[in-house]
């Protein structure tokens, strides 16, 4: 099959409209209910027979092709951060401490995009299911999706989704083959001690002086137990404790992440921090309290959907436009579906300037508008492509039996 032409678009106009639109008026995890009425009105007035409502405020919508075949599943994440956007463009957020920092946005309206392309195809074998998706940002709305069915009826055989880049320019993409992003585990960790007088600490037992022979501890646990070979994180991010200048404090609260790419790690890590913690409290008469919150798992690519990202990759984008790259720390709920069905989540370069490299998240993120219309087509390719290779027709089956 040829590759989508990008007029099918009629340019990008459209495109960015819809990405101004979300812009403007971001909504947070679950609450996406403006941004969900208006995706559904674009689909429905883009022909879509069958649109649903899932997962409070996500969207499935589904495009049969003339013949049975295989599912395959487009993705996209429709909540925005609770930041205060610090852009001068003329789409800036209108809400308060609410905005599109992450690019979902963006996402939204490439697959809508897509959407487009793919109503003006003839599909033979197969069909296409659009999932759009609320609260990627910590509250793993693809957790609900799941459990509100979007992986049947029918049976989907593959997801695919992508996100936004800044730190590649526009034209490109890149994926990471296998395991792309890690296990994102937070902890809390509770240090209690005995307060009373500063100048008389043998009286007391100090929680912020154990609580740093506790935190060099810790970090000797990545540098000393885990194998060099493979790579983990486990950083602190706060620490608080401590009420006056002259008291001993009550107690200390250490707040941190750990990131991995095993299971194993993962665990032995947890086991450590446990071990090591109640070794110098209990040395200094100290109690703690560690709490573990799990987070998303890795995102696992199908290293069998690889060469079909770098066919159409070739055939959108031209020529050495995709490039194979290491694992992120990052974490993305897209882990959720990799769990249960192959996926294929790739990045897309959506910077051109200074404005346009800020990275995800920053109060002055932006994309260059002119990759929207690279990653609809991009998406599009991917799920005709994947019906065309994965559709065994009546033919094949014919041979089989033979
Ligand atoms: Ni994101």
């Amino acid at each position: 099959m040829d590759h989508v032409e990008h007029s099918s678009l009629q340019g990008m106009d459209t495109l960015v409209k819809w990405r101004r639109q979300f812009h403007r008026y971001p909504e947070l995890g679950f609450e996406e209910v403006e941004t969900s009425n208006f995706i559904r009105d674009v689909l429905l007035k883009l022909g879509l027979k069958e649109v649903r409502n899932v997962a409070k405020t996500g969207i499935e919508a589904i495009i049969r092709g003339k013949e049975k075949g295989p599912t395959v599943m487009l993705r996209a994440d429709m909540d925005a951060l609770p930041f205060q956007e610090e852009t001068n463009t003329t789409y800036c957020s209108t809400v308060n401490e609410k905005a599109h920092l992450c690019g979902h946005d963006a996402h939204m309206a490439m697959l809508l995009g897509a959407t487009k392309i793919l109503m003006d195809e003839e599909i033979e074998h197969g069909n296409i299911k659009i999932i759009f998706q609320p609260a990627e940002e910590g509250l793993a709305g693809a957790k609900s999706m799941i459990r509100d069915g979007v992986l049947h009826n029918p049976d989907v055989k593959a997801i695919i989704g992508l996100h936004v880049d800044p730190s590649m320019p526009s034209g490109f993409i890149s994926v990471c083959p296998n395991t792309c992003t890690a296990y994102s585990d937070r902890f809390e960790l509770k240090v209690i001690g005995e307060s009373g007088h500063a100048a008389r600490p043998h009286l007391t037992v100090d929680p912020i002086s154990i609580s740093g022979e506790i935190i060099s501890a810790l970090q000797q646990i990545v540098s000393r137990k885990v194998n060099p070979l493979s790579s983990a994180v486990l950083t602190i991010g706060k620490i608080q404790g401590g009420h006056a200048k002259n008291a001993i404090a009550p107690s200390v609260k250490i707040e941190g992440t750990i990131r991995t790419f095993s299971r194993e790690n993962r665990e032995m890590i947890v086991k450590y921090m446990d071990q090591v913690t109640k070794g110098i409290c209990e040395g200094f008469d100290a109690n703690f309290e560690l709490k573990l919150i799990e987070g998303y798992p890795p995102v696992i690519n199908d290293p069998n959907l690889i060469p079909l990202l770098d066919k159409v990759s070739k055939g959108v984008l031209g020529e050495n436009k995709m490039s194979i790259v290491e694992p992120s720390m990052g974490a993305e709920d897209f882990a959720y579906y990799t769990q249960k069905i192959p996926g294929l989540f790739y990045r897309l370069g959506t910077s051109n300037s200074a404005e346009t490299s800020y990275p995800l998240h920053h109060p002055k993120f932006n994309i260059d508008e002119g990759a929207l219309p690279l990653g609809a087509a991009t998406l599009a390719q991917c799920a005709l492509n994947y019906l065309q290779l994965f559709t065994i027709t009546r033919q094949d089956t014919v041979l089989m039996n033979h």
